[in-house]
């Protein structure tokens, strides 16, 4: 069956969510197209090597931060894109571009939210000598890391950890989370319920499991 639920990924970085994207099984999702903000960004090659067609916006190249979103609205709906997946991509996004696809932005934030919002997330969990950190996927809106939860992936922080051991636990986690969302909302079962905006079955998905120790540290 051809896919047919187009998701557009915006990225700054290294994009080494977007590969675990480019690399799963979407069911009927595709990255159909992928735009990053940064010259030089690993993302692009990841794209190009994927054979996504693939841009490069600046935005120190506009105006304002509005003039910037209406030109990335403008560019994925020329894709025809139904869904945007932030996958390391340092910038809010406007009202502009919210209003263009709304509930249709989906975000990954390294670490339990809503505890450490921003940048530098792994960091302060990791001072804050916590016990527990993880992943977020979360519907964006236009605060910082503040959307709907859809779904989270925890992992311990163990006596003997380096600050890099944390980060690259947890991205692991985002590795196969991101895609498993990202699959659900392909499929059509981000929806907003009763009680409020979810993923639907996920009860029975890995999607709401809490990893155990053995799980994450084997
Ligand atoms: C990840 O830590 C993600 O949680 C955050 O930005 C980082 C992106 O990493 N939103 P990568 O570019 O996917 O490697």
């Amino acid at each position: 069956m051809a896919a047919s639920v187009r998701f557009a990924a915006l990225a700054s970085g290294s994009g080494t969510n977007l590969q675990a994207l480019i690399d799963a099984d979407l069911g009927p999702g595709e990255i159909a197209f992928v735009l990053v903000n940064k010259a030089g960004a690993k993302a692009l090659e990841r794209a190009q090597k994927a054979k996504i067609p693939a841009e490069t916006l600046l935005h120190a190249d506009f105006p304002s931060r509005e003039a910037f979103d209406a030109e990335l609205v403008r560019r994925l709906k020329a894709q025809r894109i139904d869904w945007v997946i932030l996958a390391g991509f340092m910038r809010l996004l406007t009202p502009t571009f919210l209003s263009a696809f709304e509930n249709r932005v989906l975000n990954i934030h390294p670490a339990l939210l809503p505890a450490f919002p921003g940048t530098h997330a792994q960091r302060q969990a990791f001072e804050a000598k916590v016990r527990i950190s993880g992943c977020t996927v979360h519907l964006v809106d236009s605060g910082m890391d503040t959307g709907p939860i859809l779904a989270q992936a925890a992992v311990p922080i163990l006596p003997s950890d380096t600050l890099a051991d944390l980060q690259a636990r947890i991205l692991r986690q985002e590795h196969q989370l991101y895609p498993r969302v990202v699959r659900a909302a392909a499929e059509g079962r981000v929806r907003q319920g009763p009680a409020g905006w979810q993923i639907e079955g996920a009860q029975n998905q890995p999607e709401a499991a809490l990893l155990s120790p053995a799980e994450v540290l084997a």
